[in-house]
């Protein structure tokens, strides 16, 4: 599909909807914090970075402003997500080191070796092939470069309960998800080495219970107001069949990490 075909899953009112429950900017959940787990004991100071699926900016720009990101490339499908991005680099006037380009689904139009980090916040469960994004991955880095990243995937088939499917079902977005198993071996046999996986299923246990409070009772009705009923009832609706999914084991938002083989790490 060439880009101007490229349909628009995350249009305004959307994520108007999402940045509700997790944070100015956000389009997945757990806000800096979760970027804080995936990044636990990953010092990337200085180093030059990809942001692959950057959504609105606000997590390329945390890894200039607050872990010191030498220089931070995000890349993005949707159009109107990039122009947001670039907006808000420019009002933290970091625009000199976070970037952003529009992108097609495919190879990265990135140099080989070019890059010290590919970072990659819940936008992976987006594409159809994850093991040539892998091997894309692995061709830009540097020799001991760090690939770090978080991917919605699933749990094995008797997780796939009626209300889990319920859930997958009424959802919009074009969800591709793999398995631990699968992200794992992918990662490795494409040439990763120290491959890494760290299971968010529990977190999102607890988290998932946060994220219906934001848009229960009064919340709603503020909700509501700022996006309509339909969107609001959608949201809300959503996010409770998600619990249900998350709490049979079947979404298991994971954290994933692979280095480049070489010299030195990052
Ligand atoms: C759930 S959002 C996450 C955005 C951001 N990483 C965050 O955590 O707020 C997924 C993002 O991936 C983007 N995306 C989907 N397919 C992509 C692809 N093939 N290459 C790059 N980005 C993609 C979407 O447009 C969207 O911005």
């Amino acid at each position: 599909m060439s880009q101007t075909e490229t349909v628009s899953q995350y249009n305004d009112k959307f994520n108007e909807a999402l940045q509700w429950m997790w944070g100015d900017g956000y389009l997945a959940p757990g806000g800096p914090e979760e970027v804080a787990e995936m990044l636990r004991d990953l010092p990337i100071k200085d180093a030059d970075v990809v942001d692959v699926g950057s959504g609105l900016g606000v997590i390329a720009v945390l890894l200039a402003e607050k872990y010191g990101a030498g220089s931070v490339m995000g890349i993005d499908v949707e159009a109107h997500l990039i122009d947001q991005s670039t907006a808000r680099a420019e009002a933290a006037g970091l625009e000199d080191r976070v970037r952003f380009k529009l992108v097609e689904p495919g190879p990265l139009p990135l140099d080989d070796e070019s890059l010290d980090v590919v970072f990659s916040k819940d936008a992976i469960v987006h594409m159809p092939d994850k093991v040539a994004f892998y091997r894309e991955a692995l061709r830009v880095l540097r020799p001991g470069g760090l690939m770090v990243g978080s991917d919605w995937l699933r749990g094995d088939e008797t997780t796939l309960t009626s209300r889990a499917q319920s859930w997958l079902d009424f959802v919009h977005l074009d969800f591709r998800m793999s398995d631990l198993e699968s992200t794992r071996s992918a990662i490795s046999n494409v040439g990763f080495e120290k491959v890494s996986l760290r299971d968010r299923n529990e977190w999102y246990q607890t988290e998932i219970n946060k994220e219906i409070s934001t848009l229960e009772g009064e919340n709603f009705s503020k909700l509501e107001q700022l996006i309509g009923k339909d969107e609001a009832g959608y949201r809300l609706e959503s996010s409770r069949l998600k619990k249900c999914a998350i709490d049979d084991g079947f979404l298991r938002p994971t954290h994933f990490f692979g280095y480049k083989p070489g010299a030195s790490e990052v």
